[in-house]
């Protein structure tokens, strides 16, 4: 039997930007099929800029380095593959926004995940078999949407489009779903309905999510696993209940004033020395998965 392969696969990426900036730094991950995995750190940290280089957007630094969808290389050394766009199909997107055509009805951007793996005459003409149609209901049903197929996308609210591109992520038949800040821009109630389906589609549909969030509680709540980003370099791999107020003030130092809530920042150093080179973390409940986390947990202070 085939060993089953990471969904994703991250060897040595690096990525300065024409302006000399280095803004991700020798970034190793792996994340196993069936995974929920939180990406959290501050603005500027580089969560999106990962995200855009899983999904092949952006291509790393032209150095040995190395990027695998479910087996499949998506980018090496620099140069995104021939066949991006074939990998991609295993990948569906959500953003913070602009995730619909705001002119079509909802129903047809929901369709639009299907496109890829319709014949270029239907793709010419806009006709999408019966069969489609009713996937791509069943989807919006599902998502909880299902009374709006018919409206124009720009009608929706903002949580309900964010519904509508899961539904899309499951028309495409996505292995892997990229949500790049899904609820930075919604209220509490609509964010955790984004949430819940994020991990309906987890759980139910086996999808492998990684999604970066502001909210450290979202992630702990929903997230199994954590990996945490400070200017560039992963500070932080591992459960994410092992994410408490003092170890995010011991990795993030005076920067988690920024994006945590005033009581967490203010919380009492963490009793891990500062000086050392790295610390190992025990997994919580995260017995059965813990062959998946690379507990590296560095200093915060190197950077
Ligand atoms: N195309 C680009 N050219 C130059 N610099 C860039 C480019 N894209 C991103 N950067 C820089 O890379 C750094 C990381 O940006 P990125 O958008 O990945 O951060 P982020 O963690 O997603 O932040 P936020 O939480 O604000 O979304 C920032 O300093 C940003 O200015
Ligand atoms: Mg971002």
């Amino acid at each position: 039997m085939e060993a089953i392969r990471e969904a994703i696969r991250i060897e040595r990426l690096s990525k300065t930007f024409g302006n000399g900036r280095r803004v991700l730094e020798d970034i190793d991950l792996r994340v196993e099929p069936g995974e929920m995995v939180a990406l959290i750190g501050a603005s500027g940290s580089g969560k999106s800029t990962l995200l855009r280089h899983i999904a092949g957007f952006t291509a790393a630094d032209a150095q040995p380095s190395r990027i695998e969808i479910l087996g499949r290389p998506i980018q090496q050394n620099g140069r995104i593959v021939r066949e991006v766009r074939s990998i991609r199909r295993d990948i569906g997107f959500v953003f913070q926004q602009f995730n619909l055509v705001n002119r079509l009805s909802v129903e047809t951007n929901v369709l639009i995940g299907a496109l890829s793996r319709l014949s270029w005459w239907r793709r010419l003409t806009g006709r999408f078999p019966g069969e489609e149609r009713a996937l791509s209901m069943a989807a919006l049903t599902e998502v909880g949407i299902g009374e709006h197929a018919h409206e124009r996308a720009a009608n929706l609210s903002g949580g309900q489009q964010q519904r509508a591109a899961l539904a899309r992520a499951l028309v495409q038949r996505a292995r892997i779903v990229l949500a790049d800040e899904p609820i930075a821009s919604l209220d509490p109630e609509s964010s955790r309905r984004v949430m819940d389906m994020l991990r309906k589609l987890n759980r139910e549909h086996e999808l492998t999510v990684l999604v970066s969030l502001h909210q450290v509680e979202i992630a702990m709540e929903y997230c199994p696993r954590t990996i945490a980003l400070r200017r560039g370099k992963v500070v932080f791999d591992g459960p994410s209940t092992a994410l408490t107020p003092a170890l995010l003030k011991q990795l993030y130092g005076d920067d988690a004033r920024e994006w945590l809530d005033e009581n967490e920042a203010d919380a009492p150093d963490a009793t891990q020395p500062d000086d050392d080179k790295s610390v190992a973390i025990q997994p919580g409940n995260a017995s059965s998965a813990s062959s998946l986390y690379a507990f590296a947990l560095k200093p915060a202070h190197t950077n």
